[in-house]
């Protein structure tokens, strides 16, 4: 049978990668997919760079529409990247009947609903494995392996970026700022990097696997989103004091209520394996009710790891392509026409523990009247750590840390009681609050 033949709008960094894997293994690709998969055609604008990463008997163009616009071509994979020109390709290139490989979970966490949609009436497959946590097959196995389970909740470390970032901070005690200068530095920090430090890019990816956990439509809109830029080195430290490390993570889990999908700097137990994931890795901890916890793990960023996300995706969609539509996978893991509609709650109805650390007057009284506000509001204590007054502000100093572990309790009722104590004239500098999850 002749190969597959595949357009790649985007020749970067993964582009590349996908090149050189799909050349090294043809063979046994070849053996996989049960014919030959080629990409014949690349667009970018900056051809030379596009030339490069082709090689020979490639057709190199400036206009991503003259892929799209090309008979041949059965399968475009779009690597731009953005909610911009790539969504504009991405559903041209579904109204031309091209199946679609993709990286771009912003599109999609953002614009899903929509392509899915068109390419459900198309009967075309938008596949998407390498845009959650690169190389790992975590959507495979949410939406194959787990298939039997209800998924309960999920976890991830799923920016490589900021657990760079926080394991450069916890190993060298050192703060936000400089950490990212030298991560930078390094190239392991973007020139600008709001989306990956501000938790964005990870807000997107857990979107998407919430949905498919689930079987909801993805709704970016009504994640709650915080990156790590506020995280102090001393929090770090106190949390390790008390067992803890402290992690970005994306969390969706199912309630009685609805389904919380949050992003979020949180305490993690140090003995569990997520929170041992270090450097750029990343890391997702699945439960399900008949498997139990299941844990993926690997590289989340990359040329060659997201290249095999890429190719996997290339090689379900030419195993799958001439079977009828209406048996294929489902996108996003349930029938279209068998979606729920669970509510994705707001983040005052999301029940969790927390870190709190309070700079306080050292005097008496102070312990007790802090306690007593949080018993009223029926906010149970699971641990209190008070450092010395001189460990804490210098010799002689009049002011203390009070850190408090809280058992689970309403983040609204939280924020309630958070600002009763920071009006306290005790309460001497702005509440610190770190979310934990046991992950038990
Ligand atoms: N910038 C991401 C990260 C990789 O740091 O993990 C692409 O989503």
């Amino acid at each position: 049978m002749k190969p597959i033949q595949v357009g790649l709008l985007g020749a970067g960094t993964v582009g590349s990668g996908t090149f050189k894997v799909l050349l090294r293994n043809q063979e046994e690709i070849k053996r996989r997919a049960g014919r030959g998969i080629e990409i014949t055609m690349v667009a970018d604008l900056d051809q030379a760079r596009a030339r490069e990463v082709a090689g020979e008997g490639v057709r190199v163009v400036a206009d991503a529409r003259d892929v799209i616009a090309n008979p041949d071509i059965d399968i475009v994979i779009e690597l731009i990247g953005g909610y911009g020109v790539a969504k504009q390709l991405v559903l041209e290139a579904i109204a031309a009947g091209k199946h679609v490989v993709t990286a771009n979970k912003a599109l999609l966490a953002v614009h899903g609903t929509e392509i899915f949609a068109a390419a459900h009436a198309k009967g075309v497959m938008v596949a998407f494995e390498a845009a959650v946590a690169g190389g790992i097959p975590i959507i495979k196995a949410l939406r194959e392996g787990l298939t039997a389970n209800s998924i309960q909740w999920l976890a991830g470390i799923i920016n490589g970026t900021t657990n760079f970032i926080l394991s450069e901070m916890r190993d060298k005690g050192l703060d936000f700022g400089t950490v990212l200068k030298e991560a930078q530095r390094l190239g392991y920090a973007e020139a600008d990097p709001t989306f990956d430090i501000e938790g964005v890019d990870a807000g997107h990816k857990v979107t998407l696997m919430s949905a498919i956990a689930f079987g909801i439509p993805v709704q970016f809109d009504k994640a709650h989103i915080e990156g790590i830029t506020k995280l102090a080195a001393q929090d770090i430290k106190y949390a390790e004091q008390l067992g803890y490390r402290i992690k970005l993570l994306g969390i969706t889990k199912r309630t009685a209520q609805g389904v919380e999908l949050r992003v979020h700097p949180s305490l993690v137990p140090s003995k569990r394996l997520l929170a041992n994931v270090e450097g750029a890795m990343n890391a997702v901890v699945v439960h399900g009710d008949a498997v139990g916890t299941t844990l993926y793990y690997g590289k989340g960023a990359g040329s060659e790891p997201t290249a095999s996300a890429v190719i996997a995706d290339l090689v379900d969609i030419t195993r799958l392509h001439t079977a009828d539509a209406a048996h294929r996978v489902p996108h996003l893991a349930f029938h279209p026409d068998a979606m729920s509609d669970l509510k994705v709650l707001p983040m005052a109805e999301v029940v969790t523990s927390y870190y709190l650390r309070l700079r306080v007057a050292d005097q008496a009284g102070v312990l007790a009247k802090v306690t007593g506000l949080l018993a009223t509001a029926g906010i149970s204590i699971d641990a209190v750590l008070q450092r010395e007054a001189d460990e804490v502000g210098g010799e002689g100093s009049t002011q203390t840390d009070l850190i408090i572990l809280t058992h689970d309790a309403r983040e609204g009722t939280v924020n309630d009681v958070l600002a009763e104590l920071q009006a306290l004239p005790t309460v001497l500098q702005p509440i610190v609050r770190i979310r934990k999850e046991e992950l038990s």
